[in-house]
């Protein structure tokens, strides 16, 4: 993930629900430095320090980096800096060169949830030897079959690093892409924001964050779209989506850079990926905000 607002609640989600066996960190939303930074201090704020985050990539396979700061705010957390470094491990090495390795050692199936552009997940498909084991499924937040957030085609992970959710819509194993068209669905009320501030330094940390989020524009009328949490969320209900198989590419050039297109079914090496097309908004609003509930209540907060 880039952390990112949406990053913070959906990496919170899944520390709740899922067992969150590690964090790669990669250059988005705002600079690697920061995204790697981010993520640390938000495992140190729900005490999961154990929780091993790597640093990622720098910059996209081929094109130079475009962040998101109006969107997230200067360091990615809003209007938040975060007085101290964070304390815990700092790994040094690249998720892509230390996890094979780890997985190999693994007996339980591993399922990826890419929330950032996808160059991490691009390069580790490169570096497995036998991708089929033991990852055993990939879950994007990106893309979009109608509409985007960047250009009028093109969804922000999708845009960065096009080539990379190329290479990721192709992977060997089950993926699934939850894309804008139903992200923008499931928009959280400004009243759950403000639930939010008073669970804790989680629910601060977020309330905070969500608020400088949603400042502008439509958030401010329809809500919040909290993307990458809705992601998390359809990894672990898929039965509140509508999925749709689909063959899919990237677009890289030009004015059509991050656009997903549908391309025929019969190419070889490319299965088709399980694209959400719907969603339930109710339960995974309500999921989220008891998952979020659920950690602070841990905490003792
Ligand atoms: C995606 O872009 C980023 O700004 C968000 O964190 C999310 O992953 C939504 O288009
Ligand atoms: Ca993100």
């Amino acid at each position: 993930m880039d952390p990112g607002i949406d990053d913070a609640l959906a990496l919170y989600a899944a520390l709740a629900r899922l067992d969150v066996r590690g964090l790669a960190t990669v250059a988005g939303n705002v600079e690697l430095d920061r995204t790697f930074e981010n993520g640390r201090q938000l495992l140190q704020l729900a005490g999961r320090q154990e929780v091993p985050v790597w640093p990622g990539s720098r910059s996209p396979l081929h094109f130079s980096l475009h962040t998101a700061p109006e969107i997230h705010g200067p360091h990615g957390m809003g209007a938040r800096e975060f007085a101290e470094p964070a304390s815990g491990q700092a790994l040094k090495e690249a998720p892509w060169q230390a996890w094979p390795a780890l997985w190999a050692r693994e007996s339980e199936p591993v399922h990826l949830i890419a929330t950032g552009p996808m160059t991490n997940v691009a390069k580790l498909l490169w570096c497995l030897p036998d991708a089929a084991k033991p990852l055993t499924g990939i879950t994007v937040m990106g893309g979009a079959i109608e509409g985007g957030n960047v250009t009028p085609t093109a969804e922000f992970n999708f845009y960065v690093d096009p080539e990379a959710a190329d290479v990721v819509l192709a992977a060997p194993v089950p993926v699934s892409m939850v894309g804008l068209d139903v992200t923008w669905k499931a928009r959280m009320p400004w009243s759950d924001v403000h639930r939010l501030a008073g669970w804790g330094a989680v629910g601060r940390l977020l309330a905070d964050a969500l608020g400088w989020y949603g400042r502008h524009g439509e958030a401010e009328t329809t809500g919040l779209a909290v993307h990458d949490a809705v992601a998390v969320a359809a990894y672990a209900h898929p039965e509140w989506f509508t999925w749709e198989p689909m063959t899919l590419s990237v677009r890289a050039d030009g004015q059509w850079r991050g656009t997903v297109v549908r391309v025929p079914a019969r190419i070889p090496d490319r299965g088709p990926v399980q694209v959400a097309v719907d969603v339930e908004t109710g339960p995974v609003l309500e999921w989220i905000m008891e998952s979020v509930a659920n950690l602070a209540q841990g905490l003792g907060s």
